[in-house]
């Protein structure tokens, strides 16, 4: 099977004024239609500097990222975000969730700008399949932890993406809420062919996962 999304030869230096830090050194990466990978590593190693190359919300310095096969790397950041928006769903550690907005209105938020009449239905959809048909109009304040976290894997799914990342997602959640939310990432790639890849400090994610990467001090072990 081929590779939905690849690094090949990444390379990202972050310039402090004087000093170069090199967050990732000579990364190779890849990931299938349907696989759940991991990515553990230390505070520091570059974890999240490498999930937000692979979700093109960062440029690398050196290297080449390809979505589907095509290479991505030197698009205009018009077209990046397009391609962004088409392929790529992000889940994060701490929710980021807008707290005036219901569930569902948040669940929108992804399609707010393209004018798509159907985003309502999906939203609701989307709500009901993790579990939270019942808590549409709760706004994050009068949802748990594991509520808020699948409200935002429901918003990461809203645009049909082919790639979930996810920075840490059971980091804010104890370890049965954290259980539920990997299994909800379980079926998401069989059912839909998703490619599940996230960053994690939790051992309890290998369980789940296809691979383990290792990343310490920017490299692939
Ligand atoms: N915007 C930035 N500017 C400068 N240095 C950065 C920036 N982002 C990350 N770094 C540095 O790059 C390295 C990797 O960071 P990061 O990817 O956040 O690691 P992790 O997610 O594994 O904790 C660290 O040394 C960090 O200080
Ligand atoms: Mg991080």
């Amino acid at each position: 099977m081929s590779n939905i999304i690849e690094l090949r030869d990444v390379w990202k230096r972050y310039d402090t004024g004087g000093e170069v830090v090199e967050a990732l050194k000579d990364v190779h990466f890849h990931a299938e239609p349907g696989e759940f990978v991991s990515v553990m590593g230390p505070s520091g190693s570059g974890k999240s500097t490498m999930l937000n190359v692979l979700g093109l919300l960062d440029t690398p310095s050196e290297g080449t990222v390809l979505l589907d096969g095509q290479d991505v790397t030197d698009l205009s950041d018009r077209e990046m975000t397009t391609q962004r928006k088409r392929f790529i769903g992000f889940i994060f550690q701490s929710f980021h969730l807008i707290p005036t907005l219901s569930a569902l209105e948040n669940v929108e938020v992804p399609t707010l700008f393209g004018d798509d009449p159907t985003a309502r239905d999906r939203a609701t959809e989307l709500l009901e399949r993790v579990g939270l048909g019942d808590r549409l109009d709760h706004r994050p304040d009068q949802l748990s932890g594991g509520q808020k976290q699948r409200v935002a894997i429901a918003r990461a799914l809203i645009n049909e993406p082919q790639i979930l990342l996810a920075d840490e997602p059971t980091g804010n959640l104890d370890q049965e809420t954290g259980r539920s939310v990997l299994d909800l990432f379980d079926e998401i790639r069989r059912e839909d062919d998703v490619a599940v890849i996230a960053v994690t400090h939790d051992p309890q994610l290998s369980n789940y996962t296809d691979r383990t990467v290792e990343l310490i001090d920017g490299r692939i072990q």
